[in-house]
């Protein structure tokens, strides 16, 4: 096979043959892109226009390599022998799952990684390069080490579109660094009940901050997608009215008229395909018992005809084994989501089988080739725009940006913009001197402090990747204070003030829905309670991602700040506790006062919150 050049920087000749070539060819060919073709075939003659390129290229493919093209498969579905069936059967995307990663778990094996599946791609009769795919949502989070940042529900409370915008950038780099080119974020859900358990990573309830931050899809993709080294594809999820289910279910069902669903839920997706999103994932959930996977009007019509999106249209996890009700997909479910206008399937492991069921629809003419090229047009075009066939390998200039000082900076202060500070007798902010006791089982805990999504799918307590606990951030901000930490809160007493830092254990999609209870855990409040009983003003750290209910405990707290999941560096909420950046973040949901309120929007007609949408103190 022939070296491949990597993502950004085309591989370097040996210095005798630059010399040689030198000598051969005019001066000003020298520093231009090598395209992959000498031959002059069009498809690979990256001088050309996108549409003429994937036209060309379309027109050399058999149908079984177009049905190829539309099938997302999950990395481990091609670990031993099934590795060359990326290039045989013309794969289209290979995915990592939650917490699906190389071993070791690091940068450079997810490079090597990402290279050996591309290249695998590239024995295929076309060499047509796969796009890779991950769940980056809150940085790069699959891989140890990389920069987390805070969950959406922390940057809703931001309101900085430009710093969106930022992080968005820096996960694109980290993710270049690694070869991965596609993340399935940002989630422009709109949240309207806490109790589902993908409140977090909502931007908030009211779809003017979703809309406003899409800013995060600029900095994934870059002014244009392919327009720089670090431009991944970015994906608008989930389509429509995940955040609407009634109860908060996850995968539920929006009961919701079309004016509700397009006031809501559409406005964010607007924005995103302004700004030429590289795709949009649908959602499992349905709307008015419809499953969104085989809504036709919605994907076709509304999203493709009336939004005028260019881009892939991609399922989710599995997602159209749901359209029957049956387990696994049946021919009717291919055919329906196909039909509906579904591009990419993320089967996400019975590829062949997959590819079986679309052949005999196309074959039997339920399922038209015009959707069949429709759907490979878009996924092509989007390679092409990636440059993908110029650079298919992962740009190793980059992957010391995984978890750089910089990017972590830039966590650290989305951190401190993410704070909102509830309530404050005066404590805040905290002096530098003195006696600080801390508590709580969340106070030193990157784990705990990251939630759902962070190395693995639900997350979990621990040391999971390197970054700055809570505690660890008061104690470097503080050095000349007495800092004690006490997990269960005992041993409170003479001191000057108490921290105390409880809230949620990790959890994502379904497993983190709650029917009715959304109070701190027993343990949490024992912790509160102990240190209360020593006489020491206490301030709350509360990290979670969703309000919890702290009606009636609060009224013992002098001061209450709202941390959702910061993410891996801490030192962020030390900034704002002793005052070196005053609180301004705004709460992005309403904060109910107990659970039976849910949903609980601003704008209801008997809005009554502990703290209303919009609410944040600072300090004086
Ligand atoms: C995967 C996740 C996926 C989930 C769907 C998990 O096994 O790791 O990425 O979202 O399954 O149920
Ligand atoms: C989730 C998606 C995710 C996909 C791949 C699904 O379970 O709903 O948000 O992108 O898994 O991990």
């Amino acid at each position: 096979m022939n070296p491949t050049p990597s993502r950004s920087s085309p591989r370097r000749p040996p210095a005798a043959l630059l010399v040689l070539l030198l000598l051969l060819v005019p001066l000003h060919a020298c520093d231009r892109e090598p395209t992959a073709d000498p031959a002059g075939v069009p498809y690979l003659d990256a001088s050309r226009p996108v549409p003429e390129r994937v036209a060309d290229l379309m027109g050399r493919m058999t149908l079984d390599e177009k049905l190829g093209q539309m099938a997302m498969v999950e990395r481990r579905a091609l670990g031993g022998r099934e590795r060359g069936d990326v290039g045989a059967l013309g794969i289209g995307a290979v995915l990592s799952g939650g917490g699906s990663a190389p071993e070791p778990n690091t940068a450079e094996a997810w490079a090597d990684m990402y290279d050996e599946f591309q290249e695998a791609a590239l024995e295929g009769r076309l060499r047509i390069p796969v796009l890779y795919g991950v769940d980056a949502v809150h940085g790069h989070n699959n891989v140890h080490g990389a920069t987390i940042f805070p969950h959406n529900i922390g940057l809703g409370a931001t309101r900085d579109p430009e710093l969106l915008r930022r992080i968005g950038e820096a996960t694109a780099r980290e993710m270049a660094g690694t070869g991965v080119d596609w993340t399935f974020a940002p989630c422009l859900c709109v949240a309207r009940d806490e109790r589902w358990g993908r409140t977090y990573e909502s931007f908030g309830e009211d779809p003017e901050i979703a809309a406003s931050l899409a800013t995060v899809v600029t900095g994934l993709q870059g002014r244009e997608i392919g327009g720089g080294p670090a431009s991944v594809l970015a994906t608008a999820k989930h389509f429509l009215g995940d955040g609407g289910t009634t109860g908060g279910v996850d995968q539920g069902d929006a009961e919701a008229s079309d004016a509700e669903l397009r006031r809501v839920h559409l406005p964010p997706f607007v924005e995103a395909v302004r700004r030429d999103v590289g795709a949009v994932m649908v959602s499992y959930s349905s709307w008015n018992g419809a499953k969104l996977h085989g809504h036709r009007r919605l994907i076709t019509d509304v999203l493709k005809g009336e939004l005028g999106f260019r881009g892939i249209v991609v399922s989710d996890w599995g997602g159209i084994d749901q359209i029957d009700g049956a387990e696994h997909f049946s021919a009717a479910d291919v055919r329906a989501a196909v039909n509906a206008g579904i591009d990419m399937v993320m089967v996400p492991m019975a590829y062949a089988d997959f590819i079986d069921k679309l052949r005999a629809e196309v074959e039997s003419g339920a399922v038209p080739v015009e959707r069949i090229d429709d759907a490979v047009r878009r996924i092509l075009t989007r390679k092409f725009q990636l440059g993908l066939f110029e650079r298919p390998l992962a740009d190793r200039s980059l992957t010391a940006a995984v978890g750089s000082p910089e990017h972590r900076d830039l966590a650290r202060e989305a951190v401190r913009r993410s704070l909102v500070l509830l309530r404050n007798d005066g404590v805040l902010p905290l002096a530098r001197s003195g006696r600080i006791f801390v508590a709580g089982r969340h106070a030193d805990d990157v784990g705990l402090q990251s939630g759902g999504w962070t190395m693995t799918w639900q997350g979990e307590a621990g040391r999971v990747t390197p970054g700055t606990t809570i505690l660890e951030g008061i104690r470097a901000a503080a050095p000349g204070a007495a800092v004690t930490y006490a997990r269960d809160g005992r041993g409170a007493a003479g001191h000057d003030v108490a921290v105390v830092m409880v809230g949620e254990e990790p959890y994502a999609e379904y497993a983190g829905d709650r029917r009715d209870a959304l109070e701190l855990a027993p343990a949490d409040l024992a912790v509160l309670r102990e240190v209360r009983a020593a006489g020491v003003p206490t301030v709350v750290v509360l990290v979670s991602g969703r309000p919890l209910v702290v009606t009636e405990p609060m009224e013992e707290w002098s001061a209450l700040v709202a941390a959702w999941l910061p993410g891996s560096e801490g030192a962020g909420v030390a900034d704002v506790l002793f005052g070196d950046h005053p609180p301004t973040g705004r709460l992005p949901v309403s904060w109910p006062r107990r659970a039976a309120q849910l949903p609980l929007n601003v704008g209801d007609a008997d809005y009554d919150p502990l703290f209303p949408y919009g609410f944040g103190l600072t300090y004086p």
